[in-house]
């Protein structure tokens, strides 16, 4: 199930944090990534899937979102969408072309309204030539989830060519492959990074990486549960820098044929947040919900 425009999912996404150090034994040791290369300012991660990275970190001075890496289907396609964004009226680097990343490929970054966010479109990225799920390991990054005031996520609907596949009460689910989402707002009155989701193998990969994390010193944040839209299971952390990190499972595949539900459709009993209601979210998971704002300083490169 593709999009029109040929985005079809998030490869890969760039926190920025002042202690590098930190995060990269977190994101290594505890979370299940594999540095792909490493320098003193910036580290880039993979999984176990083949994009040849799903996590960068890099140093600067506050916690920041710098960018979100979206994989489209081909160069024609990028360059269709440079010319469609730039007629829109998109702020967008000078050029579409061969990226200078150590995750290669072809393609061109762009500021889309909301304050600060920058996305980059990626086609003929490299990629890692062995690969597979593995237990207890993340495999790509599954979805990624920003609080924004924009309900109806217009502009990715109509200029990156997303669908609204459900509507809960506070979240607009927007689809661009056979995964229920890989991109969701969370309504809230300002923009921010809300949390980033990795694809685990299955349940059984959810609940023992979770072990381990919680092993390591990891308090969860909320979980381990099973969403309603998307049926997923999921467990958060709130990492290195008030990022929040998701491992999921079990991600509802869709088709054509998927019928789209609206706010008054989805909910549960009071009290409960999620199908199973056996954790709810903990009081130190609220305020790094929106704690993480954007940075465009990374737009261009
Ligand atoms: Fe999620």
């Amino acid at each position: 199930m593709a999009t029109k425009t040929g985005i079809n999912g998030v490869r890969s996404v760039h926190f920025g944090l002042p202690d590098l150090e930190e995060a990269t034994r977190f994101y290594e040791e505890n979370w299940g990534l594999k540095a792909v290369s490493a320098s003193p300012d910036d580290v880039y991660l993979r999984g176990t899937g083949r994009d040849f990275y799903t996590l960068a970190l890099h140093r600067f001075t506050e916690p920041r979102l710098l960018r979100i890496d979206l994989s489209i289907e081909s160069r024609e396609h990028a360059d269709a969408l440079f010319a469609s964004l730039r007629d829109a009226g998109v702020e967008t680097s000078a050029t579409v072309a061969p990226l200078d990343d150590i995750g290669g490929g072809y393609g061109f970054s762009f500021r889309d309204p909301d304050e600060g966010r920058v996305f980059r479109v990626i086609a003929e990225s490299k990629q890692h030539a062995e690969y597979g799920d593995e237990a207890d390991r993340p495999g790509k990054i599954s979805h990624i989830v920003l609080n924004s005031p924009d309900r109806e996520a217009k502009f990715f609907v109509e200029q990156l060519g997303f669908r609204v596949i459900d509507q809960s009460k506070t979240i607009t689910f927007l689809n661009c492959n056979s995964d229920h989402h890989s991109l969701a707002l969370f309504i809230s009155k300002s923009s921010s990074y809300n949390h980033l989701a990795f694809a685990m193998r299955d349940i059984d990969s959810v609940m023992s990486a979770t072990g381990s994390m919680t092993e390591a010193g990891h308090a969860i944040g909320w979980g381990v549960g099973r969403h309603g839209p998307c049926d997923n299971v999921f467990c958060y952390f709130v990492g290195p820098g008030g990022f929040i990190v998701e491992y999921t499972a079990e991600v509802e595949q869709v088709d054509e044929s998927y019928k789209f539900k609206g706010p008054d459709e989805w909910g549960f009993p009071k009290g409960r947040r999620d199908q199973w209601g056996l954790a709810r979210p903990t009081s130190a998971f609220h305020a790094p919900e929106t704690s993480v704002p954007f940075s465009a300083a990374l737009f261009g490169e």
